[in-house]
């Protein structure tokens, strides 16, 4: 209500010149040009892109002409359009793809959460992993950047961005903010859809509000910042986007020789768990 407000008022201002036409940061460029300063070039290097979608970003990898470029997307079928209500199935391969000037690339359908551990290692291992606007959209977080941890090379670099929590009693804290219940009526009984129960949680009216069915948790910075730090990712630093409010973060993260945190309150030692470890 207040944004739709805001969004008419900006509007208006606009229009009398009181104000001028606001351009909309593209932070994903922002992101790139941070890539291009911790490696110029992409030569001789194997790249991994998950959830490219539009192909801008793989574009622009592409430019840096790596050896190859691998890119996994969630596969078509399951993808649908949530917003217009309407189930539109992707093209296998998107159009975009095809206008890649690269020898090496390759495009995968794959959820990189649940590939099996063959499918993984089928995949090799890289120099760089660029992920942005994908963490979110994933259930299982902390598993999905241990996978990533995994496909680097010792010394491989890991670009993630990812938009964050905007509650306002959550967003400083160390936390997660799970959302959910998207409607009372929201468990689904068996396969039926028209067959829903439900939730035992009252909806709480400061939860960040996402109109998307594919968003199921939305991170505090630290939460990341402690993700990557437990999956065992070194060097970590922020990469300043110009987006207000700190509704999203982008991070580059290094790979070391260090396999990361175990956790058992018994048993051998040192402990064989790894966290986030699951294959
Ligand atoms: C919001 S779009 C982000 C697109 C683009 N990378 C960007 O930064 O704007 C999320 C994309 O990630 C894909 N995706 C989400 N989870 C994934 C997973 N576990 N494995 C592979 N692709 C995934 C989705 O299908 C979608 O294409």
């Amino acid at each position: 209500m207040i944004r739709s407000l805001k969004k008419t008022a900006r509007f208006l201002l606009e229009k009398l010149g009181v104000l001028t036409p606001y351009d909309p940061p593209n932070y994903r460029a922002v992101v790139f040009d941070a890539l291009t300063r911790l490696k110029p070039t992409l030569q001789g290097q194997r790249v991994l892109e998950i959830g490219p979608k539009d192909g801008k970003d793989s574009q622009r990898l592409a430019s840096l002409q790596p050896e190859s470029l691998t890119l996994m997307d969630i596969p078509a079928d399951y993808t649908i359009n949530v917003i217009s209500a309407s189930r539109t199935s992707r093209e296998k391969l998107p159009t975009w793809f095809h206008t890649l000037d690269l020898p090496g690339k390759s495009y995968l359908e794959g959820n990189i959460l649940y590939l099996t551990p063959d499918e993984l290692t089928a995949l090799g291992h890289f120099d760089l992993i660029w992920c942005t606007g994908v963490l979110y959209h994933n259930p299982e977080p902390l598993r999905f950047l241990k996978r990533l941890f995994l496909l680097l090379q010792p010394g491989g670099l890991l670009i993630l961005e990812t938009s964050l929590t905007r509650h306002p009693g959550l967003k400083n804290y160390n936390c997660v903010e799970i959302i959910w219940p998207k409607t009372q009526l929201c468990l689904r009984v068996g396969e039926d859809d028209n067959q829903l129960i439900p939730s035992k949680i009252v909806p709480d009216s400061m939860q960040s509000l996402t109109t998307q069915s594919n968003v199921s948790h939305l991170p505090s910075a630290k939460a990341v910042l402690s993700w990557l730090e437990m999956c065992g990712f070194q060097e970590i630093n922020e990469i300043a986007i110009p987006v207000p409010d700190y509704k999203r973060i982008a991070l580059s993260a290094r790979k070391g020789d260090f396999p990361g945190y175990t956790y058992s309150n018994r048993g051998p030692k040192p402990s064989p768990y790894l966290i986030g470890d699951s294959l």
